[in-house]
């Protein structure tokens, strides 16, 4: 049986992975990043060169794949059939497919259906995406929506892509963000939006460690 359900969701780079680590580590509870889940499901399908915009070719590779997330010093750890693609998940061109998968709503469904199981295996859960507050955790004990401007944002993408990708032009990394924020925003199911009960919190000028700060206060005050 749950205890706590705390939900993190929000844009791409608006810090809510890092911050959703550390605020789970304080609480010393689980975390799920269900990211990585849309990213392992989207390398599986590039592996088998299915066409990502036939559903139904997605949810057969995703059946029979294996995937395993774990989290090991704050870091997401991910295997696809054994293999270790913590890193490979977070390339640019796995980046720029995660939206076939982001769109397709048998995808959608059953990636949440896997969110819940996970959920249902612990105690207490801090689980950070897209959809976590509205559609995936609607009865969640606390819910956060994380916002911030794009040039920030665009500035903490770049820092942390692989040293080859550092370079990258920052418009380019800003308007790669933007096409997503309209891509998460525009789909039917399950669009990037804060759940009516969810507190959002800007983090554009705030400091991982003062975010993680507000949001600990605000969990510890409510529960
Ligand atoms: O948070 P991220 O950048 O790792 O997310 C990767 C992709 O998955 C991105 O296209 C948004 C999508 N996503 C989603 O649609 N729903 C979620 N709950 C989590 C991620």
């Amino acid at each position: 049986m749950l205890k706590l359900i705390v939900t993190i969701d929000g844009p791409a780079a608006s810090g809510k992975s890092t911050v959703a680590r550390l605020l789970a580590d304080r609480l010393g509870v689980s975390f799920l990043d269900t990211g990585a889940m849309y990213r392992a499901a989207t390398l599986a399908a590039m592996r088998a060169r299915i066409d990502m915009t036939n559903e139904s070719e997605f949810l057969r590779i995703i059946e029979s794949s294996k995937f395993q997330f774990s989290t090991e010093k704050g870091k997401t750890l991910v295997r696809l059939d054994g293999d270790d693609v913590t890193d490979e998940i977070r390339r640019p061109d796995v980046t720029a497919n995660a939206r076939y998968a982001a769109s397709a709503p048998k995808v959608r469904a059953r990636l949440v259906e896997m969110q819940r199981q996970i959920a249902a295996e612990k105690e207490k859960i801090v689980t950070e995406g897209r959809d976590q507050g509205t559609v995936a955790f609607p009865d969640a004990n606390v819910k956060f929506f994380l916002t911030a401007d794009a040039k920030t944002r665009a500035g903490r993408r770049q820092a942390e892509m692989p040293d080859t990708d550092k370079r990258r032009d920052i418009g380019q990394v800003r308007r790669d963000i933007e096409a997503r924020d309209k891509s998460d925003q525009d789909r039917e199911i399950g669009p990037l939006r804060p759940a009516d009960d969810a507190i959002v919190v800007d983090t554009t000028k705030l400091s991982i460690e003062e975010v993680v700060q507000r949001l600990l206060e605000y969990v510890e005050g409510k529960c």
